[in-house]
């Protein structure tokens, strides 16, 4: 029977499959689920400081007193924070897989105030769900990378937990950003979180929401970035986006990623698709002859490749010239 497990940030995993962060490990009560389907390891929902802005812009009902607002602040912070910090003491004591917080800031001090307090919890690592919406010309491509690499650079000064970065896909060069992660103190990246995404109704001439899930097809922007990254950077990387099956998931192992992150595939076929997929990954690699994953992981990709050039293949050039 082909042994399964995984090391991921330094953790021990029975299996590669991490719920990733969402509305499926809000409480401890579903990260009981995730493992007793079969879950590797989960990431709780994240913790948004946005939220506990909201939050605080309600309450301050647009009051000017300074020192009332800073009051109601520091109230919904230390609310937010603490009910949080709950959630991650409750899931821990409840299973033995790896419970990994997550964190979504948007200002940097916030991360430098806050880690440390989640850290005491008990989480056995964090992720920094970072993502920056680069709406003004004004903000330069190096000064975006920089925000990334010095809020790493920060929590890393506060915090021993393993970190991982989650990132999203619109980078100029993914494997650089991944190398200056990891020397800025992560351990792994997660490729890619999937964002809001946005439609526009043309009836009521208004914006709405696109599809949250992802799809399938998603997939291959994933593979794409995994496999030119993986074993360039010292960084492990987690795949994530697209992977709705234990095939995808082997695709992703064998694109390189350490473990592969699972969440629209869940919410689609609940909690118990997980024991599916990791039954798919073990006959696949019995069918292979595989007992462990470090004998595929990575491959097919660039690094391990007898023909690297394929990879950096971008265009359809006989699309291009009209024949397919
Ligand atoms: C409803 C919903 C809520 C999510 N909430 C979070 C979140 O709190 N933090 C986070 O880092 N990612 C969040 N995500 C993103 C997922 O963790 C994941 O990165 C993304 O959905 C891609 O994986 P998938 O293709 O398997 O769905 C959320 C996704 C969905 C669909």
């Amino acid at each position: 029977m082909a042994d399964l497990r995984v090391q991921y940030m330094g953790l021990q995993l029975e299996n590669p499959l991490v719920v990733s962060s969402s509305g499926l490990t809000r409480t401890a009560e579903q990260v009981k689920q995730c493992e007793a389907a079969g879950a590797g390891a989960v990431v709780l929902k994240s913790l948004f400081e946005e939220e506990i802005q909201a939050h605080i812009d309600d309450e301050s009902g647009g009051t000017e007193h300074t020192e009332a607002v800073d009051y109601i602040r520091e109230l919904e912070t230390d609310a937010g924070i603490q009910a949080y910090t709950r959630v991650i003491r409750e899931a821990k004591s409840s299973v033995k897989i790896p419970v990994i917080a997550s964190i979504n800031a948007v200002t940097r001090n916030w991360w430098e105030d806050h880690v440390a307090e989640i850290a005491r919890a008990g989480a056995d690592a964090l992720e920094l769900n970072i993502s920056l919406m680069p709406y003004d010309y004004k903000n330069t491509e190096q000064e975006i990378l920089d925000f990334y690499v010095r809020t790493v650079e920060a929590v890393r000064a506060r915090v021993d937990l393993p970190l991982a970065v989650k990132i999203g896909q619109h980078f100029t060069s993914i494997p650089a950003l991944v190398d200056r992660l990891r020397w800025a103190g992560a351990q792994a990246v997660v490729l890619f979180n999937r964002f809001y995404q946005l439609d526009i109704d043309i009836e009521n001439l208004r914006l709405q929401s696109g599809s949250p899930l992802s799809i399938p097809a998603d997939l291959a922007l994933t593979l794409r970035w995994l496999t030119v990254t993986y074993g360039k950077t010292e960084a492990q990387l987690a795949a994530n986006g697209g992977i709705h099956s234990g095939a995808d998931a082997v695709k992703a192992l064998l694109a390189g990623a350490e473990v592969a992150q699972v969440c629209s595939t869940l919410y689609q076929n609940q909690y118990s698709h997980l024991t599916t997929m990791r039954d798919e990954i073990a006959s696949w690699m019995d069918r292979h002859g595989y007992s462990e994953i470090s004998q595929f992981r990575g491959k097919l990709s660039q690094k391990k490749s007898s023909t690297p050039e394929a990879f950096e293949r971008l265009q359809y050039i006989k699309a291009l010239v009209g024949h397919e």
